[in-house]
């Protein structure tokens, strides 16, 4: 859609889906990692507080357990913008269906975000948000740095990836809606597994861009990216 190269994104055009409905298994924490305190704040406060921000941002739909729900309500007292809640599916997959079932009709964007992201910046959701409304499919990406090996049931070295070619995929990701819908009844009629949103566009064979991120905008998985998230928001970068 190339007439919309020039075009802004519109104010409160964008749905954020923010996922905080996983179990956190390889944190191994006595609850769900996203709320975890890092710096004393639960992580999945941090990218609920930036979206906020944005004036963007119509709505988020913070899909989550109910007994967490008072987490995000506590913390929407002073922003602007609308908060709904979806409850979690099983896989992750589920929880954004389930997210996505909430949007406003009128939401011109959808931006699915992993609440264990916590550091992820206005400006590369910016970014990420512009590359969609051109494109209408983009993801937060960053160039692989490591050497990449495929490797056979044995552990063998089937081949050498290039790395040249090779992105490793962050959240956001943000599909306008219409495709999302198309997507989602694709997946869903063919049983069609996906551990990613924008692979539910790659099913319609319709085009998604990679918005060059950050390496900093880190998924705390295990409790080592948890020391690392303390350690990035301790230097003197901008993040939230
Ligand atoms: N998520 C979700 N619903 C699920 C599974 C995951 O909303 N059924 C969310 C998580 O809360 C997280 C994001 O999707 O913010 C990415 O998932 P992941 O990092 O795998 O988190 P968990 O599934 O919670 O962790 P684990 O796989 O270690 O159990
Ligand atoms: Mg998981």
């Amino acid at each position: 859609m190339p007439s919309r190269l020039g075009e802004a994104v519109q104010e409160k055009s964008v749905s954020v889906v923010l996922l905080a409905g996983g179990k956190g298994t390889r944190m191994g924490a006595n609850m769900p990692k996203q709320y975890l305190p890092l710096l004393g704040q639960p992580i999945a406060l941090y990218s609920f507080y930036t979206f906020s921000k944005m004036s963007e941002v119509k709505e988020i739909i913070v899909v989550c357990d109910p007994s967490y729900r008072d987490v995000f309500e506590d913390a929407s007292k002073d922003i602007k913008v609308g908060i709904k809640f979806a409850l979690p599916g099983k896989e992750r997959q589920d929880s954004v269906f389930s997210g996505f079932q909430e949007i406003d009709g009128s939401s011109e964007l959808v931006c699915v975000h992993d609440s264990a992201r916590p550091l992820v910046t206005s400006g590369d959701v910016r970014k990420v948000f512009q590359d969609a409304w051109v494109n209408g499919a983009a993801v937060l990406g960053v160039p692989v740095k490591a050497t990449i090996k495929e490797a056979d049931k044995d552990s063998f070295v089937v081949k050498t990836l290039d790395r040249k070619t090779l992105w490793e995929m962050q959240t956001p990701q943000v599909i306008k809606p219409e495709l999302l819908r198309a997507g989602f009844e694709l997946v869903n009629r063919d049983g069609l597994e996906v551990t990613d949103d924008v692979s539910i566009v790659e099913h319609l064979k319709q085009p998604v861009f990679i918005t060059e991120g950050s390496y900093t905008n880190i998924k705390v998985t295990t409790p080592d990216d948890l020391l690392l998230a303390e350690r990035i928001l301790n230097m003197d970068v901008a993040v939230p």
